[in-house]
C-alpha cells in the first residue's frame, strides 16, 4: 500500500491558514486531518464544521474529521455539508455498538468514507464487528486532546492485529516523527497523521521526505 501523509492542521498557524496549506500541498501531502474536540469527550476544545467548510475552500485534497466528541450522531450531517471527505467516530463515544453501525451507515449514505478510531487503551478486539463497515480504522498512539505528546508503542501489536484480518486504510494519529514512523509501517499502518512535527518543521517538502524515507 502506498504511505500517505496527512498532517493535522492542529499545529497550522490559523493567522495564516492558507499559506499553510499551499506549502503543505506544495511538500506532496495526500490530505488534511481536522481534530474536532469539544471539551467533554477530550480535554480541550478545538474546531467545528465552520473550520472544515473554510478548508474545503483552500484545497481539493481529502479532508478527514477525526470527531472526538460526546454525541457524534449531532454532527455528522454537518461535517458531510461542510465538506469532510472522511468522517471518524471513536468506539468510545458509543454506549452501544447498533448505535454505532447506524451512525456508519447514516456516513455512507452521504456518500462519505468511515473511519472507526479506537484510544490507546482500548482492545482492537472491540473493533472487530465493525471491520467490515468501515473504510479505515484510525489508531490513536496517544491519548487524544492535544498535540506535540509522544508515540505509545503499546498501540504497535495493536495495529499488526488488525492488519492480519483487515484490508482498508490503516491510519495512525500522534507522536509521529521521522524516528517513530519505521515502526508503524513495519505494524501496516499506511497513512501517517502528523501535527507537530510536520507543522513544527522549517521545511515540509523535507518533513515528508524524512518520513517517507
Ligand atoms: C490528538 C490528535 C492528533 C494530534 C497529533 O488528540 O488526534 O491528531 O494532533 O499531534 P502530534 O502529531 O503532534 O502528536
Ligand atoms: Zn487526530
Amino acid at each position: 500500500m502506498k504511505i500517505q501523509i496527512a498532517p493535522s492542521i492542529l499545529s497550522a498557524d490559523f493567522g495564516h491558514l492558507a499559506d499553510e496549506i499551499k506549502r503543505a500541498e506544495a511538500a506532496g501531502v495526500d490530505g488534511f486531518h481536522l481534530d474536532i474536540m469539544d471539551g467533554h469527550f477530550v480535554p480541550n476544545l478545538t474546531m467545528g464544521p465552520m473550520v472544515c467548510q473554510t478548508v474545503r475552500k483552500l484545497t481539493k485534497l481529502p479532508l478527514d474529521a477525526h470527531l472526538m466528541i460526546d454525541n457524534p450522531d449531532l454532527y455528522i450531517d454537518s461535517f458531510a455539508k461542510a465538506g469532510a471527505d472522511l468522517i471518524t467516530l471513536h468506539l468510545e463515544s458509543y454506549h452501544s455498538g447498533d448505535k454505532l453501525s447506524s451512525a456508519l451507515k447514516r456516513i455512507k449514505s452521504l456518500n462519505k468514507k468511515t473511519g472507526i478510531c479506537i484510544n490507546p487503551g482500548t482492545s482492537e478486539k472491540k473493533l472487530e464487528p465493525f471491520l467490515a463497515e468501515a473504510d479505515e480504522v484510525l489508531f490513536m498512539s496517544v491519548n487524544p486532546g492535544f498535540s506535540g505528546q509522544s508515540f505509545m508503542p503499546e498501540v504497535l501489536p495493536k495495529i499488526t492485529a488488525i492488519r492480519k484480518i483487515y484490508k482498508g486504510d490503516i491510519r495512525v494519529d500522534g507522536g509521529i516523527n521521522d524516528k517513530t514512523v519505521k515502526q508503524v509501517i513495519e505494524a501496516g499502518a499506511n497513512i501517517l497523521v502528523t501535527a507537530s512535527y510536520f507543522f513544527g518543521a522549517k521545511d515540509y517538502s523535507a518533513a515528508v521526505q524524512q518520513l517517507l524515507r
